[in-house]
């Protein structure tokens, strides 16, 4: 499994869309106030924020995350669209996608990394990630930020 720049596989944007929509229906749904099409368009940059990553396996699109303003917490640069296909998951896919974040947010200079979760709680604290502040999210369900110093 490899981790690449969504710049060069920008044909899986619609793909990915779709699996954003089925995923955060509430913001990217239909009667939501995102557009997961225009969000993945808009990351298919390579030395600037905001920009996406997809995982990879043979020749198959397997997940997706991307550095970029975070409009559930306001902060940036955040981890978000952090997404594994639900066949492949449970096998590291995640924290790859994570930690090359980490590393081309180091390259562009960044000094500070957030991200907001549910559920990735004791694999951030793992990679060294600490909880900033609880979050209510559009569903109402209750998660936390957390940050990572680069
Ligand atoms: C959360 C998610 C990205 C994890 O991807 P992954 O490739 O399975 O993650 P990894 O294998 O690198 O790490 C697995 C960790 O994720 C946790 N996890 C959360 N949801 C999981 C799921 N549905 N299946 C497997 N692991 C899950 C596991 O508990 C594990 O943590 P642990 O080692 O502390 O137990 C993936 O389940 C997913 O796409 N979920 C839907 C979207 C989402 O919630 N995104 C996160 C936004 S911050």
């Amino acid at each position: 499994m490899k981790v690449e720049l969504l710049d060069d596989h920008s044909e899986s944007i619609p793909m990915l869309a779709d699996w954003y929509v089925s995923e955060w229906a509430p913001y990217y749904g239909i009667d939501g106030p995102g557009d997961a099409r225009t969000d993945l368009v808009s990351r298919t940059n390579r030395d600037e924020i905001p920009i996406g990553f997809v995982a990879i396996e043979g020749d198959e699109i397997i997940g997706a995350a991307a550095l970029d303003f975070d409009v559930a917490t306001e902060r940036t640069p955040s981890v978000v669209g952090l997404l594994v296909e639900p066949s492949r998951r449970g096998r590291g896919v995640a924290t790859a996608l994570l930690k090359s974040a980490e590393l081309h947010a180091k390259r562009l200079g960044c000094s500070r990394l957030y991200v907001s979760t549910t559920v990735l709680d004791r694999l951030l604290v793992r990679m060294g990630w600490y909880p900033l502040e609880e979050i209510e999210f559009l569903d109402s369900e209750k998660g936390l930020i957390y940050a990572r110093d680069l």
